[in-house]
């Protein structure tokens, strides 16, 4: 068949609670995802509390854990699997950094920058890397099976 070019990534991106509550930002948010990445799923979802720990229990014990999980499980967010050329990359970027002051004052056109309330209440996630990358669309999406994956990393998807 065809031989793409440029590999496709793929990454795992959330619209936190704070973002989905209020339909503008929601709303922009959204159209600049469809503006940088392809879709290939979206869902819309609630965490129960046990969730939200499973997910960030590497950060377990660090002063703001409690104070992570229980937001991340207050309301609905939504969940993208993306797609470009180095999309890990990208999206972090798009979003600015993790603190909402370094992002207001270094990254005002970013995401964090623009709509970040604090540094929980941070607006979006993104993986970090490939391996969580993996880890993190496995559990956003266990339906999304490792056969789809494989073939999509495959040399000339
Ligand atoms: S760090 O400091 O480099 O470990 O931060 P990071 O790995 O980027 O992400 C930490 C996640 O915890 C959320 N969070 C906070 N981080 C730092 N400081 C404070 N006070 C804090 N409160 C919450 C932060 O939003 C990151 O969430 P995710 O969903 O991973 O972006």
């Amino acid at each position: 068949g065809m031989t793409c070019a440029k590999a496709l990534q793929l990454t795992l991106a959330v619209i936190k609670p704070d973002a989905v509550a209020h339909p503008l930002i929601l709303e922009a948010l959204h159209q600049k995802i469809v503006e940088n990445f392809i879709i290939i799923r979206k869902k819309d979802l609630t965490w129960r509390r046990g969730d939200s720990e499973r997910f960030y229990a590497e950060h377990a014990g660090r002063f703001f854990y409690q104070r992570l999980v229980e937001f991340m499980s207050s309301g609905p967010m939504r969940a993208y699997i993306i797609a470009r050329e180095d999309a890990i990359t990208h999206w972090r970027g798009m979003m600015g950094p993790t603190k909402v002051f370094r992002a207001r004052y270094t990254s005002p056109d970013s995401l964090r920058g623009q709509y970040g309330l604090t540094d929980t209440r941070n607006t979006t996630h993104g993986s970090d890397s490939i391996e969580s990358a993996r880890r993190e669309i496995a559990f956003f999406f266990p339906e999304f099976l490792a056969d789809t994956w494989m073939k999509m990393e495959e040399p000339g998807f």
